[in-house]
């Protein structure tokens, strides 16, 4: 029998670099503080880290602005720091996924420089160039997701150049061969083992705004949203039929490195997403990314309809061969723990971890962490400081390690305050409290690995009765039963007969079941049928 690829039967954890563990003092997380807390991802039980961007970058969007894309920024530490930091994840059997942002560099970035040096420039056709509106003012209606237009015009050299977020991140001309092969060079740069002639071996990438890569040729205006008053459609600057030949040729990449893993950020409806995957009805081969990232549990209301719908939905929807995934939270939106509230981050932890699919968990979410409080004067994002409400920095705060000053995160005052219930919403103080959230995810986790059904099996029956999701995972002669009640009242199910794996409330483990079974509000129960 063929073992399924490891990115498959793996949980993911996002790392923010910038929030997790400050080694050095100075307020903002380092690659060895991650180093210092490998060993806490382990006892967690999580497979893969993927760091956001850790590359030299001025910091205008916090890393996603690269000014090299095949270095390790001071804040962060040195390339022997991430070597180190590499050896030490595989040691421990961690695989690390670095993020990609093939999407627009900084404007520091040497490319950018010389490509606004001049018209002439051999870089200059490396961004997206164009000369004003007839009238004058910038070429088309396209706008940044940051607020506002999506051109600049560089005075010296009479142009607009275009930026599909913060005018200090030009986009690349994706169209240009050479943009492709310096950004593929990238990629080789971090895939290639460890040699004498240096190489490091990242076991893949999380591609920044994959779906956003390529813009319509002819830059027509994006059309008005009917269904939004003063919005625009997307509809030339965002998932091009052309990105997929690009998806194509960073999947082929990786293959020559072996197990790699390719992710896409993709935030498009479910039918639109699975073209990411790159399903060729020729060869009945996916030459697509491995998981286009599905975020369609961070938007659908928790409700049982709801969710088992899109449960349903997606699987129906995917590729032959597809394997799916589910994302709760990154560091773009706002904590699951404030989005759901206490009761229903436990029924989410069991969502995420039993349903079919690769899970990536967002570093903090495995606490509970809510969103952190911030002062106006604390807040850090560019997006929030160009468009008042849509600031990120509550979902970024630093993570919760000890009751000791500041969590346990820096010895000093860290980048963005520290959430004030760091005395009872801790690590450690989880990590020692058999009902917390951190003992349940560690237990879900450890099932998860244990149980074939959970990590490779299929996903039958799902329903939603009075409020309660409710499916089944096979795999051989394991069968599993689950049942969530999103509401918050008590809720009463008619179970197959089985036994108890795990409840939400970590209460009641063992206990045997069939028939008639009552649901706390916001518990979950794994049931083994049989
Ligand atoms: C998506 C990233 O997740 C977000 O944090 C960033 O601001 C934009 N892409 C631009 O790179």
């Amino acid at each position: 029998m063929q073992t399924a690829p490891w990115w498959q039967t793996a949980v993911l954890y996002q790392v923010y670099p910038r929030s997790f563990q400050d080694a050095n003092g100075d307020g903002v997380g380092d690659l060895q503080g991650i180093l210092a807390r490998l060993d806490s991802l382990v006892e967690l039980g999580v497979d893969a880290l993927w760091l956001s961007p850790i590359y030299p970058s001025p910091m205008a969007d916090f890393g996603y602005d690269v000014a090299n894309y095949c270095d390790v920024d001071p804040l962060f530490g040195s390339l022997a720091d991430f070597d180190t930091l590499l050896e030490a994840a595989h040691a421990r059997g961690l695989r690390l996924v670095l993020d990609l942002v093939p999407n627009h560099t900084s404007s520091q970035h040497p490319w950018f420089v010389a490509s606004r040096s001049s018209r002439r420039d051999p870089h200059r056709d490396w961004y997206l160039w164009h000369d004003p509106a007839p009238g004058g003012g910038p070429p088309n209606n396209w706008t940044s997701h940051f607020g506002g237009s999506a051109w600049t015009l560089d005075q010296s050299t009479g142009q607009y150049y275009l930026h599909s977020f913060l005018p200090e991140q030009p986009d690349l001309n994706w169209r240009n061969p050479e943009v492709r092969a310096a950004i593929y060079s990238a990629m080789r740069f971090w895939l290639e083992r460890g040699t004498a002639a240096g190489g490091r071996g990242v076991d893949g990438f999380r591609v920044d705004v994959l779906w956003l890569l390529i813009k319509d040729a002819l830059f027509r205006d994006n059309p008005a949203n009917p269904a939004w008053d003063g919005a625009l459609l997307p509809l030339y600057t965002a998932d091009r039929p052309e990105v997929h030949a690009i998806v194509g040729e960073m999947r082929s990449l990786l293959e020559e490195y072996g197990d790699r893993v390719l992710i896409g950020e993709i935030y498009l409806p479910l039918r639109n997403l699975m073209a990411y995957y790159g399903f060729d009805p020729a060869s009945q081969s996916l030459r697509g990314a491995h998981l286009p990232f599905n975020f369609h549990l961070i938007h659908t209301p928790w409700q049982a309809e709801a969710i088992a719908q899109l449960v349903m939905t997606y699987e129906a929807l995917l590729p032959p061969g597809a394997w799916p995934n589910w994302v709760l939270g990154n560091h773009d939106q706002h904590r699951l723990a404030t989005r759901l509230g206490p009761y229903q981050i436990r029924t989410a932890a069991m969502l995420l971890l039993t349903l079919r699919g690769t899970p990536t968990l967002y570093y903090g979410d495995e606490l509970g962490m809510p969103d952190g409080h911030l002062t106006p004067e604390q807040q850090r994002d560019p997006a929030g400081l160009r468009q008042p409400g849509a600031g990120r920095d509550a979902e970024r705060t630093p993570m919760l390690w000890d009751g000791s000053p500041h969590a346990g995160f820096s010895p000093v005052e860290p980048w963005l305050p520290v959430h004030p219930e760091y005395p009872q919403t801790n690590a450690n103080a989880q990590a020692m409290a058999p009902r917390s959230v951190l003992s349940l995810y560690r237990q879900l986790l450890r099932l998860r690995r244990a149980h074939p059904a959970l990590h490779c099996g299929s996903v039958t029956t799902v329903s939603a009765q009075s409020g309660v999701l409710g499916y089944q995972r096979h795999q051989g002669e394991d069968h599993l039963q689950i049942y969530l009640n999103l509401t918050e009242e008590l809720q009463s199910v008619t179970s197959p007969r089985g036994t108890i794996l795990l409840t939400t409330i970590l209460d009641g483990a063992g206990g045997a079941v069939e028939g008639t079974l009552y649901l706390e509000p916001g518990e979950g129960l794994l049931i083994q049928l049989g």
